[in-house]
């Protein structure tokens, strides 16, 4: 179904319906790129969205095919009423609180371009630090022809981010959801990793006999009372399977230092992501396994613990 372009009136989003419908114009005119931004932005903003600028600004740019640049140096071009007619989906699908990443289909993470889809957790900026944190290690121990195991993989950016970094490294990714694994293959190929990236089905370190020099994890690690005061965004369209740990939020955090022993050669590594407050409690899990030496901490950039490292005892 086709749909007429956006308008000042709909700048108040009086003219949008609030629905999984998608926006509802009522008159037709011939916008620029620029009115079309503003009169988004104001919508978006109307909604309570606090990004509305970069949202507007990113859905616009994808449907017409354009990069922040290019949308401004082409500011005065009048999309057509089909490229208008795709604009106003995505602003509708915004509306219902879909976040961007879902809508374009992407998310930058590590300076590469990953596809997600609603069976996977959009990649997080916080979550590159466990990426340079494990290039540090291989780095500062001189370290080649590495293996590593990541659980939980989801849309592989972590295991895709290192193998473009670690030349001579091989990965081992699994994850329990098959849907988040062919997301996951599909950016291996396009990054041109995948011969380096194994990935498979299983739950936690189960299917595993081998030894690896590091095993590295993301997991899901929201307590069930955080997840009920998640935002709209996370909660209603984000997978909880990849995000919902247990009452405690540190679950799988328990269940992998317990789990990994095996999995992890004498002298390796286990690497995790934490969430916030969570570092007492997961320290404490790694003293008391008596597996594991030389634990530390990462902060992220707004000071929060991230990511915890341990080695197993040799
Ligand atoms: C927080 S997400 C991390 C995704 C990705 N590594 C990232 O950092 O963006 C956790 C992932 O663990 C997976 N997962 C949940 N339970 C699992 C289990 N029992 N065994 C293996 N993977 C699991 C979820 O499907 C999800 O992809």
């Amino acid at each position: 179904m086709m749909m007429p372009p956006l308008t000042d009136e709909q700048a108040d989003g009086s003219n949008y319906e609030r629905s999984t419908g998608g926006s509802v114009l009522t008159e037709s005119s011939q916008k620029s790129v620029f009115d079309i931004i503003k009169n988004m932005e104001a919508t978006l903003r109307k909604q309570g969205i606090p990004t509305a600028r970069l949202d507007a600004e990113v859905i616009i740019g994808y449907y017409l095919n354009r990069d922040r640049v290019a949308l401004y140096r082409d500011g005065d071009y009048v999309p057509t009423f089909e490229e208008l007619n795709s604009i106003n989906q995505g602003l509708a699908r915004r509306i219902t609180g879909a976040p961007v990443a879902y809508i374009i289909g992407r998310k930058e993470f590590w300076s590469l371009e990953f596809e997600v889809n609603q069976s996977v957790l959009i990649p997080r900026p916080e979550t590159e630090l466990l990426v340079e944190t494990v290039v540090k290690l291989v780095q500062r121990n001189r370290m080649s022809g590495m293996k590593i195991l990541e659980i939980g993989t989801g849309s592989g950016a972590i295991s895709v981010a290192l193998a473009s970094e670690l030349k001579s490294g091989r990965f081992f990714a699994m994850d329990i959801s098959r849907a988040a694994l062919t997301v996951a293959r599909k950016n291996a190929r396009q990054h041109g990793v995948s011969s380096r990236i194994f990935f498979f089905c299983g739950n936690l370190c189960e299917p595993l006999k081998d030894a690896f020099d590091f095993v590295i994890s993301n997991p899901p690690y929201i307590s069930e009372h955080d997840y009920e005061h998640l935002s709209t965004d996370v909660r209603e369209f984000e997978p909880k399977a990849a995000l919902i740990a247990g009452p405690k939020g540190t679950e799988f955090h328990r269940d992998i230092i317990n789990g990994a022993v095996p999995c992890i050669r004498k002298g390796g590594g286990l690497v995790m992501e934490i969430g916030y407050g969570q570092r007492e409690a997961v320290e404490r899990m790694l003293r008391q396994s008596e597996k594991y030496d030389y634990i530390g901490t990462r902060c992220d950039y707004a000071g929060i613990d991230r990511i915890i490292m341990a080695r197993r005892k040799e």
